[in-house]
């Protein structure tokens, strides 16, 4: 039976390929996409998740705008990653997806509550709607199966020496889904930077030679762009739809009990993901770590998602 699945999102490059992932996947039942601000404004990033879902036929599917900003700090957004639009390099036309009236927080509620089985939410961005969610509706918790994220770091950050963006962007957040006792798998920068867009994985979206295909090999290219100049990569890391793949089969992604906790002080290292991977702390567990990518298996299912969804070139 396939996973029931929120995706909590901030379109963004990365995040655009995740939705892909996790609509084109048959082990997934996509139920809602819900938006935050991250990447780039709510605005943009919700505008981005329904230009792939038209993109990407991805119809049936309720969108849903959430948050405009952190629970507490103001908003950081990451333009020099992913551009003035958040989804900068393909040129989109005016998407046929709309977005449903309601928040997202309470669309996820309402998904939550109905939906017969426990559901898996996946976030893909700084975690503002999942901890509103968490305090606004407590009665979700019931209806999470699990919190499958990307976030974090077990090492060193992407915005900071210590934190990773996500959490950067909203410690507090990140900290109430840490502490939530729902369980709660980080795949973070450790295992994300496993996942690299070489010219190989490129050449293998450029061949399906589909619409979607040619959009998601555009959006890598501009990606690629941005990795190397800011932070000299040879093949940018797609972080998001890590996560997607933890849930579609976990032997793609190895992961190890640990405990996390966010740090929210540290002069210089407030939003890093403290991993105690060694008991040093004597802790409780907490989440469960993702520490290594199955490689090859992670592209085949990225690749075969794009295929599954993409009409043939006309
Ligand atoms: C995370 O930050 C965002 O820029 C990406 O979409 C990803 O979710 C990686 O640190
Ligand atoms: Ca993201």
């Amino acid at each position: 039976m396939p996973v029931p699945v929120i995706i909590d999102c901030d379109p963004g490059h990365d995040d655009a390929l995740a939705l892909v992932l996790a609509a084109g996947d048959p082990a997934v039942d996509l139920l809602a996409i819900t938006t935050v601000a991250g990447n780039q404004t709510v605005d943009k990033t919700t505008l981005n998740a329904r230009r792939i879902c038209t993109v990407a036929g991805i119809t049936g599917v309720p969108v849903a705008a959430g948050c405009a900003r952190p629970l507490v700090q103001p908003l950081l957004v990451a333009d020099d990653v992913h551009g003035e639009s958040g989804l900068d390099g393909p040129a989109f036309g005016e998407p046929t997806v709309h977005a449903v009236p309601q928040h997202a927080v309470d669309v996820m509620h309402r998904v939550l509550t109905e939906h017969p089985e426990p559901v898996t939410l996946v976030p893909t961005g700084p975690l503002t709607n999942v901890a509103l969610l968490l305090t606004r509706h407590p009665d979700s918790a019931a209806h999470i199966r699990e919190i499958v994220l990307m976030g974090g770091s077990t090492g060193r950050g992407n915005r900071t020496p210590a934190a990773e963006f996500n959490i950067h962007v909203d410690p507090e957040a990140a900290h109430t889904v840490f502490t939530s006792g729902l369980p709660v798998t980080m795949c973070g920068l450790n295992v994300t930077h496993q996942a690299l867009v070489t010219p190989e994985v490129l050449a293998r979206l450029e061949r399906l030679d589909t619409r979607l295909s040619r959009i998601c090999a555009e959006l890598m290219t501009y990606f690629a762009s941005t990795y190397r100049r800011l932070w000299g990569f040879a093949a940018p890391p797609l972080h998001d739809p890590v996560a997607v793949a933890r849930v579609i089969d976990p032997e793609i992604v190895r992961c190890v009990d640990a405990n996390v906790v966010v740090e929210l002080h540290g002069q210089y290292t407030r939003g890093a993901t403290v991993t105690d991977l060694h008991q040093y702390l004597d802790r409780p567990v907490n989440a469960q770590v993702a520490v290594e990518l199955d490689t090859e298996r992670f592209w085949d299912r990225v690749v075969a998602a794009v295929d599954a969804l993409g009409g043939r070139a006309s």
